[in-house]
């Protein structure tokens, strides 16, 4: 779902990276059962970044890949270049005059950290009345079988395509349809909620229209602060290091001003291949203003099966780049001067010490 990130790099995880190892997935859960659906003005290219599941999930012929319910005209070439201008191609395409049904409903649901019990009660609640889900392959593939079971369609895509993926979610709820456009984590965080607002715009729709809502989930940040102790209870602020859609320079500008004022610092998207200078030069920053044994916690595909977690120093973290533990499904939190490491937790202290006797 990320509007953050797009390489070339194939990535198992995170929608913020490219590959095209998804799309056949997409096409192999294809159903042959009949949507019932209300359709629009429908003429999406699906090939472009994926294909039409159901809840049934049996294979079918290519033809069924074709959105059955988008408005949209554009045919994205998945948007997975690593340029700028191959993403920036993605163009949203029907208008509002284009669909004559009367709206549905479209939420922006965040799933948390990944597994089915870190998904919020009202998340499930918003996925079961849901009758399209619409959402990047790896979150499709970790919904909970009920979710799955409930939903009249599933249209998931690989990585990339966040653009066309998000407008289909709107033109599916212009068309009438209840939709909910997934995503991990929050969808207030590096991702998608914003998008659907700025597309309905341009469609010269209005979120009241669909009834927009946005369902929060746990951010990564937050998952990640838990595995690790307490290292996030004081003022925090987050940084992506993708250069995708925020420039270097500012992301270099953002990190020099976080470490200089004591902000505890979650870093997203901390690494890929295609970008590994971005990393380095983030420790370099931080190695300029926080002491070299600062704590670090870094955080692998928290609630995963494949889930790590290692608490190192700050003059650590560069040479981690380099290994699994740091990839485009971690997240990492830089602890501040005070943050200290006791019995294999991060803590933060808040300040009680100060006041209170313990
Ligand atoms: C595009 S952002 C999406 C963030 C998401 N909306 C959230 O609220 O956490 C993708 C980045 O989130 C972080 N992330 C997502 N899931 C994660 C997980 N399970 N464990 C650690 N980090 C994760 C990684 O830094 C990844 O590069």
């Amino acid at each position: 779902m990320s509007t953050d990130d797009t390489t070339t790099e194939t990535s198992t995880d995170t929608e913020t990276s490219c590959g095209a190892s998804d799309a056949s997935n997409a096409a192999e859960t294809a159903t042959d059962t009949e949507s019932d659906s209300k359709c629009g003005a429908s003429t999406t290219d699906a090939e472009a970044d994926g294909g039409v599941t159901s809840a049934t999930g049996t294979a079918t012929d290519a033809d069924e890949s074709t959105s059955t319910c988008g408005g949209s005209t554009s045919s994205s070439s998945s948007g997975c270049g690593s340029s700028k201008k191959s993403t920036t191609d993605e163009k949203v395409g029907s208008t509002v005059d284009d669909f004559e049904a009367d709206p549905g409903r479209l939420v922006a649901v965040g799933l948390g950290p990944g597994q089915p019990e870190g998904m919020t009660q009202r998340a499930r609640g918003a996925l079961l009345d849901a009758e399209h889900i619409v959402g990047y392959t790896t979150y499709v593939e970790l919904l909970p079988e009920e979710v799955t079971k409930s939903a009249a369609e599933l249209y998931d895509t690989p990585m990339c395509g966040e653009v066309s993926r998000t407008e289909e979610a709107i033109d599916r709820a212009l068309a009438g349809n209840d939709v909910a456009i997934i995503g991990s984590g929050d969808p207030n965080v590096y991702a998608l909620a914003g998008l659907a607002l700025e597309i309905l715009e341009s469609k010269g729709a209005t979120a009241s229209m669909v009834d927009f809502e946005v369902v929060p989930g746990i951010p990564a940040a937050q998952s990640c602060g838990a595995r690790l102790g307490a290292p996030l209870v004081n003022d925090t602020v987050s940084i992506s290091l993708s250069d995708h859609l925020t420039s270097m320079p500012t992301i270099e500008s953002r990190l020099h001003a976080a470490a200089k004022e004591g902000f505890t610092i979650a870093i997203y998207n901390p690494w890929s291949r295609k970008r590994r200078e971005n990393f380095q030069k983030c420790c370099e920053i931080l190695m300029e203003h926080r002491a070299p044994d600062t704590p670090v916690g870094v955080v692998h595909g928290a609630g995963r099966d494949d889930e790590q977690v290692d608490i190192i120093e700050l003059q650590e973290l560069q040479e981690l780049g380099e290994t699994d533990l740091v990839d485009m499904t971690t997240t990492i939190l830089v602890g501040n001067e005070e943050t200290y490491v006791w019995d294999d937790r991060m803590v933060t202290p808040r300040g009680y010490e100060s006041k209170y006797d313990y």
